[in-house]
């Protein structure tokens, strides 16, 4: 279907796409300095079926996707009930967010979002009781209850450390709860309290040097940094398509390094998952798995999702995966650099150093709560997300390429008059 009887037959049978405006294009690109370029990322924001009125500081949460990556799910919706086809897409899609996250095809297995990658891990490793395993003391529930269940199971010991202001200090920190009985180095790339970018790359090699498994729950990892699963040579990693990927909602992948995929002990398998069965010899067998990460996932899957991701994957790359991590970068840091004169009433809570930051700023506020200013923020038409998860108590505002500096301004307006 082209795209203007996409749009024809939306608006017949969709009142509620109405208010879609289709660019058809995509902006020209300014040949230098993008990131600061606030009439580029203006016109790009209208590929975007955000409402205008409405200011989306909350991509940690949720990303928002663009009119392409709908167009997409739509497309193949209307194609597979009109066609009869079955299934398709997945292996396009594999290789698709193989090259866009630095890894081969053989090391991605979807999943439906970050969770089930983190109970892939929790549950596959080979761990017995009285095994340690070292968390964060700011995991999302999805990062922390596959881990607790594990221990609840198995008896094997959760350690959960400190975050330090600086990556030095976090690896120091992790470095001190290493003991001859930790296993696993299991924690965010980015934290979903504070945003703060844990060194994966420094944590991988530590965890390689003592002999255990290093994993991260990448939930914010996969298109807000110009992510290379290779470059950081983690054992695994678990990302979703729908937070700064831009996709489609319920979609999400899990990296195995080729060289720990034995390691890891499926726990639900199906179709593809593995290298052979026969249920009429006596006893019925299976010869074993198949030899890469699809062994994770199985059944009747959404080839409709797959165009969005690929979709996704196709805007960002389109329009630059460094500039993408520049934008945010810029963005946020305009943001910080502006709270900082505001005065003691603001606590930053994100750490300075650079390194350790990127698109989330997390803050507090001694004259008002932080619901309170959920709320005040809400009437003004400006979504954030307040972080209080294991007493952290954070306004946490995250940036998009769907962001411009003036959104940033109207939310340091209300930060100004509650404090
Ligand atoms: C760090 C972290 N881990 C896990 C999750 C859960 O993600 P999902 O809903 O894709 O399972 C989130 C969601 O915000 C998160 O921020």
């Amino acid at each position: 279907m082209n795209r203007s009887q996409f749009i024809k037959n939306s608006l017949v049978a969709y009142p509620a796409l109405l208010s879609f405006n289709f660019p058809t294009k995509l902006p020209k690109q300014p040949a230098i300095d993008i990131a600061t370029n606030e009439e580029y990322w203006k016109m790009l924001r209208l590929q975007f079926p955000l409402q205008s009125s409405l200011i989306y500081l909350n991509n940690g949460t949720m990303g928002i996707s663009p009119y392409s990556v709908i167009e997409a799910i739509y497309n193949k919706i209307i194609s597979i009930n009109t066609k009869g086809q079955y299934g398709g897409g997945d292996h396009e899609t594999i290789e698709a967010l193989a090259k866009f996250t630095g890894a081969d095809k053989d090391e991605i297995a979807f999943t439906h979002n970050v969770t089930e990658g983190n109970n892939i891990i929790a549950q596959g490793l080979p761990l017995k009781k009285g095994d340690e395993v070292i968390l964060t003391t700011h995991e999302h529930v999805g990062g922390a209850l596959p881990w607790l269940n594990r221990a609840k199971n198995d008896g094997i010991i959760l350690k959960a450390v400190n975050l330090g202001n600086t990556s030095d200090e976090t690896l120091a920190n992790i470095e001190k709860l290493i003991n001859k009985k930790t296993k696993v180095i299991a924690v965010p790339h980015i934290p979903c309290t504070t945003g703060q970018v844990l060194p994966a790359k420094r944590i991988a090699t530590l965890a390689k040097e003592k002999g255990i498994f290093s994993f991260f729950d990448g939930a914010h990892g996969a298109g807000m940094l110009n992510l290379d699963l290779h470059d950081i040579a983690c054992d695994f990693y678990s990302s979703c398509c729908h937070k700064w990927m831009l996709g489609p909602k319920g979609t999400g992948f899990l990296y195995i390094k080729k060289e720990k995929l034995e390691f890891l002990k499926p726990l639900m398998v199906g179709a593809y998952s593995d290298s052979g069965w026969d249920m009429l010899s006596n006893p019925p067998t299976m010869n074993g798995y198949c030899g890469n990460a699809h062994r994770f996932y199985y059944g009747t899957q959404s080839a409709e999702l797959y165009e969005g991701i690929q979709a996704a994957i196709k805007f960002h790359e389109t329009i630059g995966k460094q500039n993408i991590e520049d934008r945010v970068k810029y963005l946020t840091e305009y943001f910080r650099e502006n709270l900082k004169n505001l005065g003691s009433n603001i606590e930053i809570v994100t750490p300075e150093e650079a390194v350790s930051r990127a698109a989330v700023t997390g803050f507090r506020m001694k004259t008002i709560t932080m619901q309170k200013f959920q709320e005040a923020a809400s009437k003004e038409n400006i979504i954030i997300r307040i972080v209080p998860e294991n007493n952290v108590n954070v306004i946490r505002v995250s940036t998009h390429i769907y962001n411009q500096k003036s959104d940033i301004d109207k939310l340091l307006d209300i930060i100004k008059k509650n404090i």
